[in-house]
């Protein structure tokens, strides 16, 4: 049985944070959808793709009227769709800035149609404009697939506002012996036990840092200004592998509370109330993982360490 402790409630028309952090819910992959129209080129990260019709073979994504690239949109006659891998964070959040070229240092080539398409990226749709409709303050563009391609990698994933990774979820992927029985933890993968151990930690951390009255981008922003003495925003958000969104919302409420202040020359830093916070979440979660592994040996923790340590080193020698 699960409880849910607790719930927000709001009106969208007055509270649209509220609103979009309950749309967050929505756990979505991450695309870049580019065009080349009128000897223009343009990019947007969206996640508002998805499938609508295998017959005729039409996907639907909107773009906001407040995007730069949204006059190239609206009259491009054919686009192209790049469902990112779960590696390439650093492409969605150029796509998702406001960088004058976006797609300088970004792996592309153009596609059949013409449009540009992300290399790399776990599939990709060329599409012909099949028709728009008002979409309030976006505009829904329906496209026709002229055009697919899928590589054997697994999509990154935008969830609660944040980049997270698809992995089988343990309830269902219960391993079993050949006899059937459920594995011992001695039979069961390295990676399914990484991947359980994440989950429960994880989870009771993030119960913590809400308890503490933190959201998971103000947790992120004082942490990567614990490290740096000032960033300018797109760093900040670039060394947060968080969208711009949550670091803005972070960062309003941090400058409100007094934890973070916007130096003349525009970078954000930690005042000594942002370092006393940031201290408060670091002594919560380490004691929480310290409680968590008290019945531990340290000399059993140090070859656990060792192990995952070397089992990363090798899986990135191995990609
Ligand atoms: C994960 C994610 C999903 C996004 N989805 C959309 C979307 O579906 N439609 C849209 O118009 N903007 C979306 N955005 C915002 C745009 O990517 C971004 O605001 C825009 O590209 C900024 O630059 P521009 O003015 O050059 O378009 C998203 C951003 C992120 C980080």
């Amino acid at each position: 049985m699960s409880i849910s402790v607790t719930v927000y409630r709001g009106d969208p028309a007055v509270d649209s944070r509220g609103f979009r952090q309950c749309l967050g819910q929505f756990s979505t992959g991450v695309t870049i959808i580019a065009t080349e129209h009128d000897g223009r080129r343009a990019g947007v990260t969206a996640n508002s793709f998805s499938s609508l019709s295998l017959d005729p073979p039409l996907i639907l994504w909107s773009i906001s009227r407040t995007s730069r690239a949204f006059p190239i949109f609206s009259e491009a006659t054919h686009f192209a769709v790049s469902i990112l891998a779960e590696d390439q964070i650093p492409v969605s959040q150029r796509f998702a800035s406001k960088e004058e070229d976006k797609f300088a240092s970004i792996d592309w080539c153009p596609g059949q149609n013409g449009a540009p398409v992300i290399k790399g990226s776990a599939g990709r749709l060329e599409c012909t404009r099949h028709s728009v409709l008002d979409g309030g303050d976006h505009l829904l563009i329906i496209g026709r697939v002229t055009h697919f391609e899928r590589e054997e990698r697994k999509g990154l994933i935008f969830s609660q506002g944040r980049y997270s990774i698809g992995l089988d979820h343990p309830v269902l992927r219960s391993e079993t012996s050949s006899a059937g029985a459920p594995l011992t933890a001695g039979e069961a993968s390295l990676g399914s036990l990484v991947f359980k151990a994440h989950l429960k930690s994880s989870r009771s951390f993030d119960a913590d840092r809400a308890a503490l009255g933190f959201s998971i981008g103000q947790a992120r922003i004082l942490y990567v200004l614990s490290e740096h003495p000032s960033l300018p925003f797109e760093e900040l958000v670039s060394l947060s592998n968080f969208p711009s969104q949550t670091i803005e919302d972070g960062l309003t409420d941090l400058t409100a509370t007094g934890g973070v202040k916007r130096n003349a020359d525009g970078t954000f830093c930690l005042t000594d109330k942002g370092r006393e916070l940031r201290a408060t979440i670091r002594e919560r979660s380490l004691s929480r993982e310290t409680e968590m592994l008290r019945h531990i040996a340290p000399e059993e923790l140090a070859t656990a360490k060792r192990v995952l340590e070397r089992f990363i080193t090798q899986a990135d020698t191995a990609r």
